[in-house]
């Protein structure tokens, strides 16, 4: 099978273009600069490698991309500096999801990488008014959860069951990188505060999981349509 993969730079997209790989599928990776992918994965025989800046893209030339293309696995987020998180395009992730769904010609498996400071608004996930108040401030104060949140937003509500895209909004709550997949545990919603008691996801695990999802179709049944949690098990 072959997989659209966005912000395959990133540091979780590089695993995730890394794990399908090694599945034996092939990549179609976008990326800013070939150069910032490992050459072992941008010279595989299977990946192919578009340049260039998502949304700079016409509907066209989206539309081309995704077709041939079972899955898409988005690792896209907005680099941790000030132009990063303050500059242009506030609304990367949102406008890259609604983008590439709305331009898709044919069904299409959807795993969007998110975080564990969302809520699923479909589920009752209660939140401490402790944890509303410093959400809410991180919602006005930095930009990137609020599209994180309407990322999620595009898929939830525009796709419901019976549409032509299906997706899972992955979850990971604090984000730690190790060199080996190792046992996580999966939640329909957090079981612990993203705030003040927030646990640990590690990136590879998070592909592995992303991997799983696009990939095999006993794990995707299970989570359609959901935002499940993913914490490394103790
Ligand atoms: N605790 C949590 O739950 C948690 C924590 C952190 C992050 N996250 C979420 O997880 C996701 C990925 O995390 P990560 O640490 O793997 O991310 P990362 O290493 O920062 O990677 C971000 C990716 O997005 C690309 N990108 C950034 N700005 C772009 C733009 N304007 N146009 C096109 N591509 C752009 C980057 O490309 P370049 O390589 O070209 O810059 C890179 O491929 C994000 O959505 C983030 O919000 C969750």
């Amino acid at each position: 099978m072959k997989f659209l993969v966005i912000g395959a730079t990133g540091a979780t997209g590089k695993l995730l273009v890394s794990q399908l790989l090694e599945k034996g599928h092939e990549v179609r990776a976008i990326a800013r600069s070939k150069d910032k992918l490992p050459e072992n994965l941008r010279t595989h025989q299977n990946c192919e490698v578009i340049e260039g800046a998502l949304l700079d893209f016409g509907d066209e030339k989206l539309s081309e991309l995704i077709q041939g293309c079972q899955g898409v696995g988005s690792c896209l987020g907005h680099n941790m500096t000030f132009k990063g998180i303050y500059g242009k395009p506030r609304l990367l992730v949102t406008e890259a999801v609604k983008r590439l769904c709305s331009t898709a010609k044919s069904p299409i498996r959807f795993v969007l990488m998110n975080t564990t400071g969302n809520r699923n608004r479909d589920l009752n996930e209660p939140i401490s008014p402790a944890q509303k108040i410093v959400i809410g401030l991180i919602r006005l104060l930095v930009p990137p959860h609020l599209d994180n949140e309407k990322a999620s937003d595009v898929l939830r509500l525009t796709y419901p069951n019976g549409s032509n895209v299906e997706w899972v909004v992955v979850r990971p709550d604090g984000l730690i990188d190790k060199d080996k997949v190792s046992e996580y545990e999966l939640h329909q919603s957090p079981t612990r505060s993203a705030i003040f008691d927030a646990g640990k996801t590690s990136r590879i695990n998070v592909a592995h999981f992303m991997a799983s999802l696009l990939t095999d179709q006993g794990v995707f049944s299970e989570w359609k349509n959901q935002m499940p949690v993913i914490y490394n098990k103790q």
